[in-house]
């Protein structure tokens, strides 16, 4: 009938959420969970710990230049260390498995926490700069290993969706860093150890979860060629006996593989074919950091204060919040939309939000800042907040992609490294005109999505990196891949 016909094809479409998939999927990303709960953790009070322990040390108060730079250096080096920890995701995934590197990694989550935790009672700002960058090399490695895995275990169709996931992990934890950090909950002068070592307990769930999830098919498959053991996963994850064509597509893979094994990267960065999906991967990077998103998530308090709004705290966890729920809209629209659009609609809306962020700035309205910024924010979580994040496992097939998922992950890192510390000085210089800068900035990374960006909307990985092939074949001028792509989509039946 009709009706069956219908739920089959919807079966078919948004493919089978089935419970092994989701228990996997949500174990991974409680790795996010605390990228983002580090993000929105660190204020005020921490501040005056220092003042504290220089006074006991030194019987002197701390001078405000030396405040400064011990503060600036205890928020910054975490990003530094997330360049890092990025940078190495290519150590680790082949040698021990997906699954395993995220387990292991959680080592560094603990031992951070402890750092952190037990900072103030050994009167020690040390280990609390050592426990930020600790705890921002495990964000580091979880910002590639997670995404790599939610990628390679769903099904084409639920990419995109499940993908996003790892980017509501990261909003959740810091909406949950910016609550509990009230000064009335664990935002005290008292409890800051708490809420800073309260990042164990994500880590202890996920140790206790992960070990009941399946490993990577494709990583067991094509790297490992374990061909029963893969089936027997996919047969668990998809629900159904009826893996035959995905056992296909990864035996297809495998057998390309025997020709780009691992790729190092440096070959990675050397190899012509690789060029395009690269730049992609990391252009899409710098316009989600670049768009001016963390200058917004570390410093909106203090903008708020600045135009006058009464309680900017709340106002912070308003952005918070409607941070969260765009993010749950972008899971839902994803894989209809489809990814070029939204990071189109996302980039565009932020670069007008700016705009009128700017104009409430210069003119000091309280009521329409708030509003630009939960503009600014929604736009953001549309499309440049998860999309960059899940789009380079999507970009290359199983030989590359480690490196460019730690190429991507390092330049996404660093440009966030970037903002972090030049936002306060360039402000200082230009004044409410500072988000100026980042509107001129999402507009040269709308023209460049909207030329070079292709759609991997419901694309096997082999299909997406044969686009590229094609298009560079066709001569990069001449045919950018994303036209190759919407030409291949015109002229397929299938598709
Ligand atoms: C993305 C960015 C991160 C930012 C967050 C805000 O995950 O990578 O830097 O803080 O979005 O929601």
């Amino acid at each position: 009938t009709d009706v069956h016909h219908d739920k089959l094809s919807k079966k078919y479409y948004y493919g089978n959420v089935t419970p092994s998939l989701l228990m996997a999927v949500g174990s991974a990303v409680l790795g996010s969970l605390q990228f983002g709960y580090n993000t929105g953790v660190i204020n005020a009070p921490q501040r005056s710990f220092y003042n504290e322990t220089w006074l006991w040390r030194f019987s002197e108060p701390i001078s405000h230049p030396a405040l400064t730079a011990l503060w600036s250096l205890t928020v910054a080096i975490f990003p530094v260390g997330g360049m890092i920890g990025s940078f190495s995701v290519g150590l680790f995934v082949n040698r021990f498995g997906r699954k395993n590197s995220m387990l292991g990694a959680n080592v560094l989550a603990v031992l951070s926490a402890a750092l952190m935790g037990l900072s103030q009672l050994a009167s020690s700002f040390e280990m609390l700069i050592v426990g930020r960058f600790v705890v921002g090399v495990f964000c580091g490695l979880c910002t590639g290993f997670v995404p790599m895995y939610v990628e390679e275990i769903s099904p084409t169709t639920l990419r995109g969706a499940l993908g996003t996931l790892h980017q509501l992990g990261v909003v959740i934890g810091i909406l949950l860093a910016q609550i509990l950090g009230l000064e009335w909950l664990l935002g005290s002068l008292s409890l800051w150890p708490v809420l800073l070592s309260f990042t164990v307990l994500p880590a202890l769930l996920q140790c206790v979860l992960l070990p009941f999830c399946p490993e990577s098919p494709r990583y067991l498959l094509i790297n490992c060629s374990q061909e029963s053991e893969a089936h027997e996963v996919l047969v668990k994850l998809r629900g159904t006996e009826n893996v035959a064509e995905d056992m296909q597509e990864m035996r297809e893979e495998s057998h390309r593989m025997q020709q780009e094994t691992s790729v190092s990267i440096l070959e990675l960065l050397r190899t012509p074919a690789y060029k395009q999906p690269l730049m992609v991967a990391v252009m899409l990077q710098l316009s989600q950091q670049l768009s001016g998103i963390n200058a917004v998530f570390y410093y909106s308090t203090g903008i708020f204060e600045k135009a006058g709004v009464s309680q900017p705290v709340y106002a912070t966890i308003g952005t918070g919040v409607v941070n969260t729920a765009f993010t749950v809209v972008s899971l839902f629209v994803v894989e209809r939309v489809g990814r070029r659009p939204l990071h189109l609609i996302g980039l565009m809306g932020m670069a007008v939000s700016a705009v009128f962020l700017t104009v409430a700035m210069a003119l000091l309205v309280g009521s329409t800042l708030i509003a630009a910024i939960f503009s600014f924010v929604a736009f953001f979580e549309i499309g440049p907040g998860p999309i960059p994040w899940f789009i380079v496992a999507e970009l290359f097939s199983q030989g590359p992609r480690p490196a460019a998922v730690a190429v991507a992950g390092f330049s996404n890192w660093s440009a966030n490294f970037l903002v972090g510390i030049c936002f306060q000085y360039i402000e200082q210089l230009c004044g409410p005109f500072v988000f100026i800068i980042f509107t001129v900035l999402l507009l040269a990374f709308f023209i460049f999505t909207y030329f070079k960006v292709p759609e991997t909307k419901g694309r096997t990985f082999e299909e997406i990196s044969a686009g590229f092939k094609r298009a560079g074949a066709g001569g990069a001028d001449k045919y950018s891949a994303s036209e190759e792509f919407n030409t291949l989509r015109g002229d397929d039946p299938d598709l």
